[in-house]
């Protein structure tokens, strides 16, 4: 990871509460000249990780919704195994290059579980640090899946680090929870089940941590709209495309532990930077989304996956008939 000015979160904040933003001029032409240098997936790339991760994920259904009048479709990304897509991203860095070696990643929870889950079913040992304050309906299905769970530090870039350090000590296979070309083919499986099960989808909405799944979304997006959703306390992707190059920002939201990337990854800058609708959202909105999710619908995510339908809400999103993908439910169920 290289460093980069510390940009207050004030500052992300600012400019787009109330209306989408398209990535101003500076920022496309910064990520087009950082693509030349950059491993970055293709289209091709995506069909090609779906081909190799069908086995082993389940293809998620879509539900069309009404609402006061407006259509709009939800991705049930919540039924993946391991509860959220990010195991299309593991599977698909690990089954890209088979091999034996010890596993080693850093996650705010989902990335873990998704890495423990996809190494335990190749037959791979792994190991995965966590920052201190990660949840514990997350680590304890990290360790159920059979990992070695390492806590360490505040952040999730912290942890990072330390993993890093670690993988490279023990000669291991470090798997990227989203600055990684083939995590981001992974991730972009997600949204090509929806383009393909649904053609007439105009926009495709998605929540942005490290950026993993919104450059797989515009991958295999094919020209559709991509709507970027973050929390105005979590935003590292909007001030990244203020700016026109990856920034540090600081991290405070109720969606932190999946969304809580402190800075956007490059390879999802170059591929996202271009075309993206960036949208911000409040915890209090995020929040009243995933609860109207549970009464309206009886469907149950966790924070970060309801965004999407916040920003829908929020009247954020374009088109006429936008996917909002719910990308994850690992939370905690506590019936009676
Ligand atoms: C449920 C959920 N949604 C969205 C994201 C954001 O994904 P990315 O880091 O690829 O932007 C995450 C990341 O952990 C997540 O767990």
């Amino acid at each position: 990871m290289t460093t980069a000015e510390h940009l207050p979160t004030t500052s992300a904040r600012s400019a787009s509460v109330g209306g989408p933003v398209l990535a101003p001029t500076s920022a496309v032409a910064a990520a087009a000249a950082r693509s030349d240098e950059l491993p970055l997936p293709t289209i091709d790339s995506v069909r090609e990780a779906a081909k190799r991760i069908e086995p082993h994920i389940r293809r998620t259904p879509l539900l069309r919704i009404t609402l006061d009048g407006r259509h709009a479709v939800l991705k049930l990304e919540s039924l993946q195994r391991t509860g959220a897509f990010k195991v299309r991203g593991a599977l698909n860095a690990l089954l890209a290059h088979p091999g034996p070696g010890h596993v080693v990643t850093a996650s705010g929870g989902n990335h873990g579980v998704a890495v423990a889950t996809a190494a335990g079913q190749l037959g791979l040992p792994a190991t995965v640090f966590v920052p201190r304050g990660a949840p514990e309906g997350k680590t304890r299905r990290i360790s159920a899946a059979g990992a070695r769970l390492v806590r360490h530090g505040e952040t999730y870039a912290e942890a990072a680090e330390a993993a890093q350090r670690a993988c490279a000590d023990t000669h291991g296979r470090y798997v990227p929870a989203y600055d990684d070309a083939d995590v981001v083919a992974g991730q972009g499986t997600c949204p090509l089940e929806v383009v393909d099960d649904l053609p007439e989808v105009d926009a495709v909405v998605v929540p942005v941590g490290g950026g993993g799944l919104v450059a797989g979304t515009v991958l295999a997006a094919q020209g559709r709209t991509v709507v970027a959703v973050e929390p105005e306390g979590s935003a590292c992707l909007h001030a990244s495309l203020q700016v026109g190059a990856p920034v540090d920002v600081e991290v405070d939201s109720v969606a932190a532990s999946a969304l809580g990337a402190t800075r956007i990854g490059q390879i999802p800058f170059a591929i996202a930077a271009p075309s993206v609708t960036s949208v911000l959202v409040t915890d209090d909105q995020l929040l009243a989304a995933r609860d109207l999710l549970w009464e309206e619908f009886r469907i149950a995510v966790e924070p970060a996956a309801a965004t999407p339908v916040a920003a829908w809400l929020d009247r954020q999103v374009p088109g006429d008939l936008p996917a909002l993908v719910l990308s994850g439910a690992n939370t905690d169920w506590r019936p009676l």
